[in-house]
């Protein structure tokens, strides 16, 4: 007995000291929270001021939203920025041709001249952060009706921004947190022309494919470099060949020197979405029903993928951008669902209710509250559920197959015209040539054909009668609840799927013809699939959203006010934010252990020249064999290629710089291990850990490898 409660002190103990690696911080507000006295009792040597600062240049100064969702630091005083490879993916891709194939080659500009413009690619830096809560809540006190207040949100939110920017070459936005609870406005400064400067071949930036994703342990090099470029007075500028690299505020400096076990680490950087603050009710419905259907519906298609991709190299292409983005959700909802299992998290959740509700036993109005917000959860959550397979069905499965979402362009074409009549606007020419762009198809027919096969089958076997589609049903019925039967007609017999009979129409479109195309079954079960989502499910979802939305609001208040144990944090929500913690190895199940950094060896135990994702070519691999790692090796003689940490991040971290006590730059951010992907819904500091690329190899790819000589010169080292 005495020796089991031993081991259950213990065990609290270590978790309540642990726990500290959780959370996303707000920068701007670390010092009056007491997060930051807790950031320096784990290691950190900055002081508050010199990680944000709206007054000093600050790191926040050298921190970038890179594109849509990710992150990017500045390394050089000429504006050298790196991110991940595989957010510099497309743009690597954009600039690719077959004979200039940066992509499989790689990109080292050896002189300015030769960085290359990203159209379309941005990134922001944030000017400040302001808490304008009042502001946005201004004359809403008295208003009950909801579509009312919105309104009046709405006009507050746009009067911020135009106060904010007026005048300025800035942009900005309001968000929300915490469940509406609070709204910052964030001032940004874009930037509109960034230059391609360095990529490693994709062997190398993806090596280990989709096999090593969201896995540790790891060997890929997941980054590219850009540079920002401004006008002649250091303002952010449309491109021209006249612009000049800018001069930032601040200058990350890269540290060589490593780092070892329980080192502090932190992460800084624009995390896009994590909902810690479920109830039990929402926890249960999504790693019990949402997840796992979502991860059966892909897992299906990606079989069907990878068999026709394995036939030649042109189906492999075709589908290759399509098939990384649906294994990567893919991969990362089976290990939250696993995860989440593993740890009883709708157990624990439970526990935590009754906890925060013992709390409240003699605080009545705050138990009143409790008390409704349960009561709201478990009647909007029945709903939702309902609503949410629906729409997972239309996404994962209707959407999923290609055909599908073709012919669903034309129903919105052809809904345009007959709004518009004969009178071809301007619009409908756009529509037009878009669509004549999408031939010859961008998917392969008899695939597609499969992938309908295997998604409708699921479907009939998992959706009940009532809740089907009655368009699609009564299909199924016509063809004696044969799919394949079903698939064959369709396929061969749909004019959406004769390439000439598409061009003929959109060449001279015309009523009669529309009237043709608009009685093709596969085209009318495509309509009913829309009309049904936008008018029957997805109003639905938007009221349960907002419902949940606004119960959430008063959950996350009472876990404020009564859970002061721990310390809250607001869910990451694509602003920027703080994760610290400590570079530690983990358990993954019983009787494995993980080391917390990998070498070069690894990647020479995984080489298989036969496998494209396990290649390494000759120059790597002599530098590797003859152990040429110059003053990129660690104390202990090796390469280190990536490391791992306990920081709390997310998706839109990748490429988000990762620093050691004094704020020097040892990594950059690119996944996390698998068995803790379930840290955006609850973080395990014993599990959850983020994945690093060591600065040390990519300093050795871009010196030893690229001898790319001007680069290194011009990145800040540490003293
Ligand atoms: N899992 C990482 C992230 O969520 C990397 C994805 C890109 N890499 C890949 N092998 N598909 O974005
Ligand atoms: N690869 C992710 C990204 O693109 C980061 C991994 C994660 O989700 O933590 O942001």
């Amino acid at each position: 007995m005495k020796a089991k409660g031993y081991i259950l002190s213990l065990y609290l103990l270590s978790f309540s000291i642990s726990i500290a690696d959780e959370g996303m911080w707000l920068p701007q507000l670390l010092q009056i929270t007491g997060v930051y006295q807790k950031m320096k009792d784990a290691g950190c040597k900055l002081t508050p001021e010199q990680i944000y600062s709206v007054n000093h240049s600050s790191l926040k100064d050298a921190i970038v939203l890179f594109g849509g969702g990710c992150t990017a630091e500045i390394v050089s005083e000429k504006g050298l920025i790196i991110t991940n490879h595989h957010c510099g993916y497309s743009s690597i891709v954009n600039l690719s041709t077959v004979e200039k194939n940066y992509l499989k080659k790689g990109y080292w500009a050896r002189k300015q001249e030769e960085e290359l413009y990203c159209p379309n690619l941005t990134v922001s830096l944030v000017v400040r952060i302001e808490d304008v809560t009042n502001e946005v809540l201004k004359s809403t006190q008295n208003v009950t009706e909801k579509k009312q207040r919105d309104a009046i949100i709405n006009e507050n939110i746009q009067a911020i921004i135009k106060k904010a920017t007026e005048g300025t070459h800035y942009n900005a936005i309001v968000k929300p947190f915490s469940y509406e609870l609070q709204y910052f406005l964030i001032v940004y400064e874009t930037f509109k022309d960034v230059r391609l400067v360095a990529a490693p071949p994709e062997h190398i930036g993806k090596f280990g494919g989709e096999d090593d994703n969201w896995m540790w342990p790891r060997h890929n090099a997941d980054f590219t470099m850009f540079r920002i470029y401004v006008n002649k007075e250091n303002k952010p500028a449309e491109y021209s060949p006249d612009n000049v690299p800018y001069k930032p505020k601040y200058v990350i400096p890269i540290s060589l020197k490593g780092y070892k076990e329980n080192d502090f680490t932190m992460v800084y950087g624009f995390p896009g979405r994590t909902q810690e603050y479920l109830s039990s009710y929402g926890v249960d419905v999504l790693m019990n029903d949402i997840d796992p259907r979502r991860v059966a519906l892909r897992e299906l298609k990606l079989k069907v993928l990878e068999k026709y991709m394995k036939q030649n190299e042109e189906l492999n292409l075709k589908y290759a951008n399509t098939y990384a983005s649906i294994a990567n959700y893919y991969k990362k909802w089976k290990g939250e669902m696993m995860g989440l299992k593993k740890f009883n998290a709708v157990e624990r959740k439970r526990t935590f209710e009754k906890g925060l509700e013992e709390k409240l036993k003699f605080k009545n109005t705050a138990l009143d509250s409790f008390n409704t917000v349960m009561k709201k959860f478990s009647e909007i959550y029945p709903s939702y559920q309902y609503y949410q397979m629906q729409a997972d069905y239309f996404q994962e499965c209707f959407m999923a197959i290609d055909a599908i979402k073709f012919i669903g362009n034309y129903v919105d074409f052809f809904t345009e015209y007959n709004r518009m009549k004969m009178g071809l606007s301007h619009q409908l020419d756009k529509l037009k040539s878009t669509l004549s762009a999408s031939l010859p198809f961008q998917f392969y027919l008899p695939a597609d054909k499969e992938i309908f096969i295997v998604l409708m089958n699921y479907y009939f076997e998992n959706v009940k009668k009532k809740d089907r589609l009655p368009f699609l049903d009564s299909l199924y019925n016509q063809f004696n609840q044969d799919i394949q039967k079903m698939a064959d007609y369709l396929y061969s017999n749909s004019l959406f799927l004769n390439t000439d009979k598409l061009r003929e129409l959109l060449s001279t479109p015309n009523d009669q013809k529309i009237k043709d195309f608009e009685s093709d079954v596969f085209y009318r079960l495509t309509q009913s699939i829309k009309l049904q989502f936008y008018s029957q499910i997805l109003p639905h979802l938007k009221e349960n959203d907002a419902s949940i939305t606004e119960t959430q609001r008063m959950f996350v208040k009472l876990i404020i006010d009564y859970n002061k144990e721990k310390q809250y944090y607001p869910d990451a929500n694509s602003t920027l934010r703080i994760a610290f913690g400590k570079v530690k190895p983990y358990e993954p199940r019983d009787g494995v252990k993980y080391g917390y950094f990998t070498t070069s060896q690894g990647i020479l135990e995984k080489q298989n020249n036969n496998n494209p994702d396990y290649f390494i070519d000759d120059t790597l691999k002599t530098l590797f064999l003859k152990k040429d790692f110059g003053k990129y090796a660690d104390k202990d003689g090796q390469l280190h290629i990536a490391f791992i940490a306990s920081n709390h991040t997310t998706g839109g971290n990748s490429g988000s710089p990762v620093f050691n006590s004094k704020g020097e730059l040892i990594g950059t951010n690119f996944d996390r291990c698998w068995e803790g992907t379930m840290s955006d819904i609850m973080y395990n500091p014993e599990i959850c850990r983020n994945i690093v690329l060591d600065i040390r190899y990519t300093m050795f790819l871009l010196d030893k490898y690229a001898k790319c000589e001007r680069i290194v010169q011009e990145i800040k080292k540490a003293e």
